[in-house]
């Protein structure tokens, strides 16, 4: 069944919204990009835009309070807000978003990747200690804990995740019952199933049990609302990238407590806090040659000259998500995912060479449609959906190596005869999609199956 008229978010038509995507007014052979890569980053929005270049155009110095003329109190102020002339800088922007307790857990980086590796560095990890995964990690979240293991600081674990991508509760406190897990990590929202974990649960027992929990949002910030101080998580790392905003920032949210490392008559307890992974101008407020003190957080971690534009443009994708509403981006991902999910069940899913990987409800996967071929020449469709239709999907294994692996055997993308091929692909929709795109989508695949007489 088609879905009602789809709304547009917040009541802001559809068209006014998509207008704000220069990028979406492209055209190649007389055809519009019709965008479905949105997990890996997203299109950006003229007032993000205008915000990188005003940086440039307007006050291209030194933020951080290190030089202290005109042009940088402009960046100061837009980065850390300046209550007298009312101006609210992006970090407390972002602080509000997630409903940190203050600006100051807000840490900017370059990317989620960054977020999560100054927390694998800066972690007082003890020998022994076990970091508890689930088994469908982004590399981002597998790869910095499998270097500690490997110099022997800690050991990985894994939480089983079923067929369909539900995580298991009991088997989770089973784990946590049977080894000293110091640090639970775990992807908030799946980049393969677009299944979003029960964290409010999990941190619950993780913290019952001793165990710290960083949660890596890449995939939930820029479609769902959330609340760090609910949730009573103690890192969460996100990309901006992926949510309207510039290229190269990410944010490290950690709880002051964890962000500051006992200092003798500072009071804070300091225990479980991370250290500063990169240190040098920018992270210090005094130094001789025998020693240095750092500053506090957020700055001690955000080392040189930062990437200044982003991060007020961070601001700016905040505040333009914000504007549509949470609930709504959220709502309307999830519709058009009914749609297609729907249509593409309907055409292939009693095949047996089609699948959805994860829950076949889209209710339950976001904006995110990943689906296996198990057909002969099962690849290139990704070029062909380009090429015909400037429909822009991805395909692979969208760096879950690890999953991928267990899931078809080790050594599964070697060249193989095509009879036995087998294809991954991904549809990952944001707000700015609309009904026609999916329907030119389900159009040219299907030319395309039938055209390789898969139907
Ligand atoms: C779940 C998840 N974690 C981490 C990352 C890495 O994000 P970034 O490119 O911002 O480092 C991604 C990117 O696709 C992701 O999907």
């Amino acid at each position: 069944m088609m879905p009602a008229m789809i709304i547009s978010p917040k009541g802001i038509s559809l068209d006014i919204i998509r207008n704000d995507f220069p990028s979406l007014r492209r055209m190649r052979d007389g055809k519009p990009p019709i965008y479905f890569d949105n997990a890996c980053t997203t299109l950006v929005p003229q007032q993000v835009i205008r915000a990188i270049t005003d940086y440039y155009e307007q006050h291209p110095a030194c933020g951080g309070g290190r030089s202290r003329h005109w042009f940088a109190e402009e960046v100061i102020a837009e980065i850390d807000g300046d209550a007298a002339a009312e101006i609210e800088g992006s970090r407390q922007i972002i602080a509000d978003f997630i409903n940190a307790g203050s600006e100051k857990e807000i840490v900017f980086t370059a990317n989620a990747s960054h977020a999560i590796n100054i927390v694998a560095l800066g972690f007082p990890f003890r020998r022994g200690d076990v970091v508890l995964l689930t088994d469908r990690e982004h590399n981002s979240n597998l790869v910095p804990w499998l270097r500690l293991q490997n110099k022997g600081s800690i050991r990985v674990d894994y939480c089983g995740t079923g067929e369909d991508g539900a995580f298991d509760l009991e088997a989770f406190r089973g784990k946590l019952e049977s080894g000293p897990v110091r640090l639970v990590s775990m992807a908030y929202t799946s980049n393969v199933t677009g299944c979003t974990l029960p964290a409010k649960a999990i941190i619950d027992l993780a913290h019952c049990c001793g165990a710290r929990v960083l949660l890596d949002a890449a995939q939930t910030a820029p479609h769902r609302a959330m609340d760090v101080q609910d949730l009573d998580v103690d890192f969460l790392a996100f990309s901006i990238h992926k949510m309207c905003g510039p290229r190269g920032v990410g944010i490290l949210y950690g709880k002051g407590a964890l962000l500051r490392q006992a200092e003798p008559g500072i009071g804070d307890d300091g225990e479980d806090a991370i250290e500063p992974v990169l240190l040098g101008g920018g992270a210090v407020h005094d130094a001789t040659y025998q020693g240095y003190r750092l500053l506090d957080p957020p700055e001690r971690f955000e080392v040189g000259v930062q990437n200044y534009a982003g991060q007020i443009a961070a601001g700016a994708a905040v505040n333009y998500l914000q504007a549509i509403g949470m609930d709504r981006i959220d709502k309307r991902e999830t519709e058009l995912n009914g749609f297609l999910t729907e249509e593409l069940l309907k055409r292939y899913g009693d095949t047996g060479w089609f699948r959805i990987i994860g829950p076949r409800e889209a209710a339950q996967r976001g904006g995110l449609l990943t689906f296996e071929i198990k057909r002969p020449n099962a690849v290139g469709i990704t070029e062909e959906l380009s090429a015909r239709s400037s429909i822009m999907i991805r395909d692979g294994v969208f760096c879950v190596h690890s999953y991928f692996n267990k899931l078809y055997g080790e050594g599964w993308t070697r060249p193989k005869p095509p009879s036995e091929h087998k294809m991954v692909y991904r549809l990952s929709l944001y707000f700015y999609n609309t009904l026609e795109e999916c329907r030119t989508f389900l159009d040219t695949l299907h030319d395309i199956f039938e055209e390789r007489s898969y139907i």
